[in-house]
């Protein structure tokens, strides 16, 4: 049943994020950190916001897709990077079947602790904690490499684009799935004045390393002389309740955030959000954003 929102409501609902996005500095360069500090911050908020964008039908949707483009077989290794509490660990698993290897890595041991008690049944899927451009293997160990929303939050995308195909055989393929929050878009009055807002709260407030990742993924995988036939496949997330915008791409966050950073007025941010509420409940609520996987053959000399 769609959730009626009213301002009450939103401070409630919008608790487990604000709390994540208070974190975010000011700067776009410290902005990369908060990802990086999932174990000294509030690990259960973290592990609780990749859980519900687990059940988002846009995410099982687009992961589904390119796991087809991904032509995993029997026995296959493949390492999923920054796997966080494991979404994808046993759909990998159940396509490399038992005769192949799956591992997940991520940074935050609290990831890796929840990740592995739920592979626990599954002695071919192993998860470890490590950062994902310096990850433990030989060359060529892998046939597929992969990772889904993890290089927004990094600071050197090509750092882990470069260890993806390292660790992977020639002949094998990397994925890598990132949004383009740069792309948010929601539905409102068509006035300069709302044009302004939406371009200061989804534009210029940065609130992670590489909000435009997304669409520039061909061009860091075009840096990898060792990547060949790069495909994109596009997915777009539409939310039409302000209540899931919130919850799932923290749509009053990122608002506050760009109040927070001035880049709006406290009466700006009072306007969005009135008329998002209105917007909301006259049933014209609606957030876009597009999410971008990138794919590519990878061919050594
Ligand atoms: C947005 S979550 C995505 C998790 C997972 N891929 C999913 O789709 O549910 C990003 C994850 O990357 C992890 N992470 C951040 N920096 C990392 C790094 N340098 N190496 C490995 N993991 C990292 C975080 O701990 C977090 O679990």
């Amino acid at each position: 049943m769609t959730q009626i929102i009213t301002p009450d409501t939103v401070v409630e609902k919008e608790t487990m994020f604000s709390s994540i996005i208070d974190n975010y500095k000011k700067t776009e360069e410290d902005s990369h950190i908060l990802w990086k500090k999932v174990d000294q911050t509030k690990p259960t908020d973290f592990i609780q916001y990749v859980d519900k964008l687990t059940k988002s039908e846009t995410i099982i949707e687009l992961t589904q897709k390119s796991f087809e483009r991904f032509s995993v077989a029997k026995g296959d290794k493949i390492i999923d990077l920054g796997c966080g509490a494991g979404k994808d660990l046993m759909a990998l698993g159940a396509m490399t079947g038992e005769t192949g290897e799956v591992v997940g890595v991520d940074l935050s041991q609290e990831m890796v602790n929840v990740a592995s008690a739920r592979v626990a049944s599954q002695t071919h899927i192993r998860v470890i904690q490590g950062s994902a451009d310096a990850t433990p293997f030989p060359d060529n160990y892998f046939d597929r490499a992969r990772c889904e929303r993890l290089l927004q939050h990094v600071p050197k995308p090509s750092d882990f684009i470069n260890e993806m195909t390292r660790v992977t055989k020639s002949g094998g393929k990397i994925a890598v799935t990132d949004p383009d929050w740069e792309s948010s878009r929601v539905s409102g009055p068509e006035s300069a004045e709302f044009a302004a807002i939406t371009k200061a709260i989804f534009f210029d407030c940065k609130f992670n390393a590489h909000p435009s990742i997304g669409v520039n993924l061909k061009h860091y995988f075009k840096q990898n002389p060792s990547l060949s036939n790069i495909a994109i496949i596009p997915a777009m997330f539409t939310l039409n309740s302000l209540a899931d915008a919130n919850d799932i791409l923290c749509l009053f966050s990122r608002a506050d955030l760009a109040c927070k950073q001035s880049l709006i007025t406290a009466d700006q941010l009072s306007t969005f959000k009135s008329e998002m509420i209105q917007r909301d409940q006259d049933g014209t609520f609606l957030f876009t954003l597009t999410i971008f996987t990138c794919i590519a053959d990878v061919c050594k000399q």
